[in-house]
């Protein structure tokens, strides 16, 4: 038996995923397969690490910034190969308000900002809805159980459209796909061609399935650094959303004084106490954790995987190269979006359509697999209900 079977129970814990479900879904009892965080205790080293902070019981300011630098300089050597200066480095609580500095840092209002479709929905959100950005899209291709990217239809956005800015996902989510170091290399002599910076967001780079390995975009492209940011975090990694610990990689001087000048501006507070605790810890000994993680993501994939064949041979599976979110093609189950939709809430799984994700998804379920057997087997089943219907 492994340690992520433990059905732990979330709902009255104010957990987005499941205490949030019952408003999402309007209905009871949805098995929750929809946001991105896991049903799965944090790391021994992380929880350890918090009760020996809670029994030292005093809380006052803190600064942890070199042990936190440490620990990630030295996670990103081992898991990655990827050298980072400390330097380089500047702290922010989560991922997606580092798209927003970034983005704020990097261009104007009105600026046009490319990124493919469909992509993680605050991609668009932030750029379009917040910052009044223009959101031009270039669409991933759903080939042979993978996305593959347009570079001709990319190519054309960047010569014509005087784009201002890359936002990429790397790995991409939603859809798994880990992008080749040919790929990135690829986007990069793009850019560099139209002389356009590059927003890289890596969060996802941990959860990358065996054989694949992630290249962080820099690694691929070094010549290339001044205009990348990237954005990394253990949250996503060890389950740690809602500690809020993240940071950015930002080798040109330049923006990291336009990013500060911003952290400033808005008085943003630092990493809190247990943000900071829990990168340590889980950067430092959580590896052994996260590798059994990943086997364990990758059999559920295989196990769901198998269920779709078996009992519903029309839904396309996507190959699960990094993440724990599955990406169904339903194209050919014949039912309208919507319908099929209410059928599967109905049927008591709540899962993410694709079109949340952009135009692209429309077509498309995004699945979170990151639960213990005994839930993924009572959710896959009925979200084969649901299509079945
Ligand atoms: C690509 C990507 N970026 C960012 C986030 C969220 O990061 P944070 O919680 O640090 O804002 C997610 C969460 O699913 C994600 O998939």
């Amino acid at each position: 038996m492994s340690q992520f079977d433990e059905v732990i129970p979330r709902l009255g814990t104010n957990s987005v995923k499941w205490d949030g479900a019952k408003d999402l879904f309007d209905r009871e009892g949805v098995v929750p397969m929809w946001i991105a965080d896991m049903d799965f205790r944090a790391p021994k080293p992380v929880l350890d690490a918090f009760r020996c902070r809670i029994d030292h019981g005093i809380f006052g300011y803190t600064n942890s910034v070199e042990p936190m630098l440490d620990a990630l300089i030295a996670w990103n050597k081992k898991r990655h190969d990827f050298t980072i200066n400390r330097s380089d480095v500047l702290f922010n609580e989560a991922v997606v308000p580092s798209i927003s500095l970034a983005l704020r840092s990097l261009t104007e209002k009105g600026d046009k900002v490319l990124m493919h479709s469909p992509i993680y929905t605050p991609f668009f959100r932030v750029a379009g809805e917040e910052l009044d950005r223009e959101v031009v899209t270039t669409p991933l291709e759903f080939r042979d159980h993978r996305f593959e990217i347009d570079f001709s239809d990319m190519e054309t956005k960047l010569k014509t459209q005087d784009i201002k800015l890359f936002l990429l996902c790397n790995p991409q989510n939603p859809g798994g796909r880990v992008w080749h170091p040919d790929e990135l290399k690829k986007m990069v002599e793009l850019c560099k061609r139209y002389n356009v910076p590059i927003v890289s967001d890596e969060i996802h780079s941990d959860l990358v399935m065996e054989p694949f390995i992630h290249t962080p975009l820099v690694k691929a492209c070094p010549e290339y650094q001044e205009q990348i940011i990237t954005l990394m975090a253990p949250t996503k990694t060890f389950n740690l959303a809602g500690l809020k610990v993240s940071y950015l990689i930002v080798p040109s001087e330049k923006y990291r004084e336009k990013i500060e000048a911003w952290q400033k501006y808005v008085h943003a507070a630092g990493i809190n106490e247990f943000g900071q605790i829990a990168l340590c810890a889980a950067y430092r000994e959580g590896e052994a954790w996260l590798d059994e993680l990943r086997a364990y993501v990758l059999e559920n994939y295989h196990y769901a995987k198998d269920q779709f064949e078996r009992y519903a041979p029309e839904v396309e599976v996507a190959n699960l190269e990094a993440t724990y979110l599955m990406w169904l093609d339903v194209r050919k189950v014949a039912k309208d979006e919507k319908k099929l939709y209410q059928d599967i809430i109905a049927a008591g799984c709540g899962i993410q359509l694709g079109s949340d994700f952009g135009e692209n998804g429309k077509g498309f379920i995004r699945l979170n697999i990151a639960c213990p057997r005994a839930t993924l087997e009572k959710g896959i089943a009925c979200l084969i209900k649901g299509i079945q219907k």
